[in-house]
């Protein structure tokens, strides 16, 4: 089973990277094909805790290539501090390899994504500030800066010459700030060149020969299917495809080499940031959910909207991404609730929605339609087969798969590595 994807079912947070670093061990290659340091995974690893940001979280299987592919934007800074950060706690990360074309955070485009979100108030989208947005409006517009220009510094500094002709207007002259200066730039840039210099290669050649050579390979997506550019809330959404077939722009590895996609989905739903949230709660349930599943951003600190499950999304992301495969994720944080409400419709405004309405709007003003599933009280955490699980979670369970319309082949129970329960091989044929 070579090529592998796995995608966020909802908007983020559900457990990826605890899902590929179960997966390592089994994989030759984890690759991260979109977005940036605006992810935020923590695995846990017996009494050792992680937050990964850009790296892929297969970093931490030994054995296991990490690669950063064409896709991804890359803060260099950022990269070498949580490289240092690894290697001080004993993860060998001399394997990863970085794509000569993905795109370099520059500078001011961490203080262009500030200085909007601010300018813009009560219409922000609530992005991370971490400068993901305009750098890749900027791989769009065709001013952006790749990491092979870090080893050309006349090229170099032709692109950021013109980058910040245009920038240094905008951030004069609309936002008020000062002007950022070309040597600035330069200097943030070459200073971290060298170091990752051994690391950059042609990623997708690497990719696809390991693909022919039948070695596994897991595409890992940060963010998830409604925060993807297209496919999700727009414009509360961050600015790559985070849904399958990104990893295969974002890669270079072919739609006829995938072999399987398997989406994480939580056992209930939060969001970060602004924009539509159908089943959000603002009532003691949402508290319940935030403190007992510790819903708190790994890469902000911000508290986590949260509410029930919502398997119009879920079908939403089945269908999207083709998934063949669900992990559904701390199924352990509804224990103890009488019943569980899951949202299977919509009602806009007197009309029943079963799949994502056509139109924003209608998102925006969804009112969602629960199907009440009784909950169950013993501690699931210790539970390792389906059959250790009370019957009201395998009720739960089986009655989301059928909702959702992909089997669902493994269940988180808690954060460690072992609390998971497997139902069907995620890498094999059955
Ligand atoms: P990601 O961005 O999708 O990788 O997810 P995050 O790491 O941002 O958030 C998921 C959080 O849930 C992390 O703190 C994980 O350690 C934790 N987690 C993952 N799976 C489970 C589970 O099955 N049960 C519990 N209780 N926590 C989990
Ligand atoms: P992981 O990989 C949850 C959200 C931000 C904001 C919007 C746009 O950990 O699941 P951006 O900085 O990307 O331009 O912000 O997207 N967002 C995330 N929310 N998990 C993430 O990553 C996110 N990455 C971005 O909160 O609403
Ligand atoms: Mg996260």
């Amino acid at each position: 089973m070579p090529a592998i994807v796995l995608v966020g079912a909802q908007w983020g947070d559900e457990g990826k990277g605890k899902a590929t670093d179960l997966l390592g061990s089994s994989v030759d290659y984890v690759v991260k094909f979109n977005g940036g340091n605006n992810a935020g995974h923590t695995v846990v690893i017996g009494d050792q805790k992680y937050a990964l940001h850009l790296l892929p979280s297969g970093i931490l299987t030994a054995g296991c290539t990490p690669v950063i592919a064409n896709g991804v934007v890359v803060d260099l800074a950022v990269l070498i501090e949580e490289l240092d950060g690894l290697e001080a706690r004993g993860v060998d990360t001399s394997k990863l390899l970085i794509s000569a074309n993905a795109h370099v955070i520059p500078p001011y485009n961490r203080v262009l994504d500030k200085v909007t979100e601010r300018f813009l108030g009560q219409r922000r989208l609530g992005t991370t500030g971490r400068g993901i947005g305009p750098t890749y409006a900027d791989k769009m517009n065709r001013v952006g800066i790749r990491v092979q220009d870090l080893y050309d510094e006349s090229i170099l500094r032709q692109k950021v010459e013109a980058a910040l002709e245009v920038k240094n207007q905008v951030l004069l002259k609309i936002y008020n700030r000062r002007a950022v200066a070309v040597e600035e730039v330069m200097e943030e840039l070459m200073r971290h060149a060298e170091r990752i210099r051994p690391m950059v290669t042609d990623t997708a050649l690497v990719l696809n020969t390991a693909v022919d050579r039948g070695e596994t390979v897991l595409f890992e997506a940060g963010q998830a299917t409604l925060l993807d550019v297209d496919h999700g809330t727009y414009p509360f959404v961050t600015s790559s495809n985070a849904t399958s077939g990104g990893a295969c722009t974002g890669s270079g590895v072919a739609p006829t080499r995938i072999d399987r996609v398997i989406a994480i989905l939580k056992a209930y739903s939060t969001r970060v940031g602004e924009g539509p949230f159908p089943t959000e709660l603002h009532d003691a349930d949402g508290d319940f959910l935030r403190e007992t599943g510790a819903e708190f951003g790994t890469t902000t600190g911000r508290p986590r909207r949260c509410g029930w499950l919502d398997v119009v999304v879920g079908r939403y992301a089945t269908r999207i991404n083709g998934v063949t495969d669900f992990v559904i994720t701390k199924l352990d944080v509804l224990t103890g609730l009488e019943t569980i409400p899951v949202c299977v419709a919509y009602d806009v405004q007197g009309t029943r929605h079963d799949e994502m309405p056509v139109n924003q709007s209608d998102f925006h003003h969804a009112q969602p339609v629960y199907e009440e599933l009784p909950g169950w009280t013993e501690d699931i955490s210790g539970c390792r087969t389906f059959d250790d699980l009370p019957p009201n979670a395998q009720r739960y369970v089986l009655r989301v798969e059928e909702l959702v319309g992909a089997r669902v082949s493994a269940i988180g129970v808690g954060p460690g590595r072992t609390q998971t329960i497997q139902r069907h091989s995620l890498l094999g044929a059955d």
